[in-house]
């Protein structure tokens, strides 16, 4: 089968749900930053504060397009949509499902998280950057799944749906 790849904003649950729906369907399964920190041997925040967010842009393409495009489960990191060439690859050769979460709910989860560069923000930067980025999920997911209120075995089930419809 195509691999999936599952998209959406910070603390939307992309790697929790990506491990289970792996576990799910006994394939494998591989976190973007995960595999950036584990290949290059750096910390994001490391990249970005020395190296800028543009490098961990390139860095996180090349990870990207080093992960395999059958028999997996891929959890993106939230600005993989920010480029073109990502949303195209992920398109053309897997099924891209978008975790959706209220902006209400993800600021609740993340309430005490400093470790995410781009969320250690005002919370108007922290929302602006929630609004932007909205339509872009919407437009590179194949589908969609709401995840507020929700358990993780119920987005799990709605996710085993969709990509057997
Ligand atoms: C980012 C999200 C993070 C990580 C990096 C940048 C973003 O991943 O890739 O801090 O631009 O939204 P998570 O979505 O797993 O937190």
């Amino acid at each position: 089968m195509k691999s999936i790849f599952l998209i959406g904003f910070m603390g939307s649950g992309k790697s929790t749900i990506g491990a289970s729906l792996a576990q799910e369907l006994q394939i494998n399964w591989t976190d973007t930053d995960e595999k950036m920190v584990k290949d290059l041997n750096k910390k994001i925040s490391d990249i970005f504060n020395v190296e800028g967010e543009a490098t961990f842009r390139i860095y996180e393409t090349n990870t990207l397009k080093n992960i395999p495009i059958e028999n997996h489960v891929i959890s993106t990191g939230g600005g993989i949509i920010g480029k073109q060439e990502n949303v195209r690859w992920m398109r053309e050769y897997g099924i891209v499902i978008y975790l959706h979460t209220s902006f209400e709910e993800i600021y609740n989860r993340l309430k005490n998280d400093t470790s995410r560069p781009l969320w250690n923000k005002a919370i108007d930067e922290k929302q602006s950057l929630y609004e932007f980025r909205l339509p872009l999920y919407k437009n590179a997911g194949h589908f969609q799944i709401n995840t507020d209120g929700k358990t993780i075995s119920d987005i799990v089930t709605e996710i085993l749906l969709v990509i057997k419809s």
